[in-house]
């Protein structure tokens, strides 16, 4: 049994230690916001925050989880979430979908370290999320509207 932290809530899985969080997230916690893309830490699709810091959840054992805070697309909050989140609707970024938890997950991230990031600090947290629909500027514009709504 390994408890874990889910979005402010202790949930005891009985799965074993090697099994990635996302399958745990996924398939025993029916959290499936949290997309599965590569599965070999390439696409970002299943991004989701320990300690508050971006991780790839099909990469992360569940018991590497045990005695953390593990966040994801269904509990994130905050300020920085909700002005992420607006940003995201009032520039219409989705396309597919598919990316995007993922994509909000490490937006959000960035813009709890940094208010006001450039365009190469955008590159630089949002490198490792792949968009096959390739909605990168539009993304890039919504991080830079929810710092300037946040005040940047
Ligand atoms: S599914 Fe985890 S990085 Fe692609
Ligand atoms: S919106 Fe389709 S993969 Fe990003």
């Amino acid at each position: 049994m390994i408890r874990l932290n889910i979005n402010g809530q202790d949930r005891d899985v009985d799965v074993p230690g090697d099994m990635p969080l996302l399958w745990v997230l996924r398939d025993e916690l029916n959290l499936t916001g949290t997309k599965f893309g590569c599965g070999i830490a390439q696409c970002g699709a299943c991004t989701v925050h320990m300690d508050g810091t971006p991780i790839r959840a099909c990469q992360t054992p569940a018991e590497s989880a045990a005695g953390t805070k593990i966040t994801t697309i269904e509990g994130v909050s905050g300020t920085v979430a909700q002005a992420v989140q607006a940003a995201w609707q009032k520039l219409d970024v989705v396309q597919c979908g598919y990316c995007q938890s993922g994509q909000i997950m490490s937006a959000v991230a960035l813009l709890t370290d940094n208010r006001n990031p450039t365009d190469d600090d955008i590159d630089a947290a949002m490198d490792g999320n792949v968009c096959r629909c390739a909605t990168y500027p539009r993304i890039r514009a919504a991080i830079k509207d929810a710092a300037k709504a946040m005040g940047a």
